[in-house]
């Protein structure tokens, strides 16, 4: 049975990170494992940035965002020699197993770990919720609440001054987050990459709305669709809308995580020690229906994800 595990967070930081830092903490204290924070992801883990956990370590974070473990996006980690120097740092303190909380990419340097020998169970913090085999990833629940907050308070502005604001939220590809800000939101429009629809459409889509009678408009786009100032000003010089794009940016990578993400982090952290105590990794951990799960990782990484268009026809057809 493992005797000592080590918990890291890595890639982008999601709210919830720091719930499941402490889950994987507090069970492991419970069951009389050792266990190690490891700082700023895998740069930390090849630096041997190691921090021995005791039940004071992992007060008083459930409520806060960001990761107190810090995160880091370390390119290098890709060479397997790095990897190699790693897991001798891992070895030094009879790290046996590690945790890694973090999106696909951080789930990629699990797999490669898995590969060389090393006990890896990935947990999915990313408030993308890109991650398949999981109905939801840490951190989305808070990011998409966040911009919920953030579109309501533009709606209010947008509709006094007979506006139409273009909103630009993360999802890095991923269009999860602005397909369900479109529903609660009631945009007139939501766009993502899976979509394909172009500018002209666009302009068409919403010169239709204008027709309607409508004195303003709420467009949410995905990033890495389009350049949304470029499409402000068509839209004011072809639509005929006074138009305001907003980025909303990393604010909706931090606050404090809502009771879903805490539960759900706190479940999922839980679960990851057990499994390891059962001999089980090379997984990654979610929830479907309601249900804890696991997968391989590789599957984690490849299965296909359900089509977001579904949620998008369903906020054109009540907008
Ligand atoms: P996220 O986990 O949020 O998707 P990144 O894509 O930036 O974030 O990945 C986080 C980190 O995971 C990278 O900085 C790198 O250290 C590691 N990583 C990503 N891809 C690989 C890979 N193919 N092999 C090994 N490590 C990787
Ligand atoms: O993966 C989370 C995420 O916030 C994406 O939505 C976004 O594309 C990316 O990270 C931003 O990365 P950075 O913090 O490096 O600018």
């Amino acid at each position: 049975m493992v005797k000592c595990i080590g918990v890291l967070t890595s890639g982008g930081d999601a709210p919830g990170m720091n719930a499941a830092i402490r889950a994987v903490a507090r069970t492991c204290l419970n069951k009389g494992i050792e266990v190690y924070g490891v700082r700023l992801g895998y740069k930390g883990l090849h630096e041997g940035k190691f921090m021995k956990f005791d039940r004071h370590s992992t007060r008083n974070i459930i409520n806060n965002g960001g990761t107190i473990l810090k995160s880091a996006r370390f390119p290098e980690f890709k060479d397997p020699e790095i990897r190699k120097e790693a897991i001798e740092q891992m070895k030094k303190v009879g790290m046996e197993a590690l945790v890694v909380i973090g999106g696909d990419g951080s789930y990629n340097g699990a797999l490669k770990l898995t590969e060389m020998g090393v006990n890896c169970i990935g947990l999915p913090g990313t408030i993308d919720n890109d991650i398949p085999d999981t109905d939801f990833t840490i951190g989305f629940d808070t990011a998409l609440n966040t911009i919920v907050e953030c579109v309501d308070r533009l709606r209010d502005t947008s509709t006094s001054h007979q506006r139409c604001s273009v909103i630009e939220v993360m999802g890095h590809f991923c269009g999860d987050l602005s397909a369900y800000a479109g529903i609660a939101c009631g945009s007139e429009l939501t766009i993502i990459n899976e979509q394909n629809i172009s500018e002209d459409e666009i302009i068409e889509n919403l010169k239709v709305e204008k027709a309607k009678g409508k004195r303003h408009a709420m467009v949410i786009i995905s990033e890495k669709v389009l350049d949304v100032f470029a499409l402000a000003k068509r839209i004011e010089n072809e639509v005929g809308f006074e138009t305001r794009a907003e980025v909303l940016g990393h604010m909706q990578r931090g606050g404090s995580p809502t009771a879903f993400d805490r539960v759900l982090a706190s479940r999922l952290g839980d679960y990851a020690v057990e499994l390891l105590l059962k001999d089980i990794s090379g997984v990654a951990v979610g929830i479907k229906n309601g249900q804890l799960t696991y997968t391989p990782i590789e599957n984690a990484l490849s299965l296909p994800r359900e089509s977001l268009l579904p949620l998008i026809e369903l906020g054109a057809r009540l907008k």
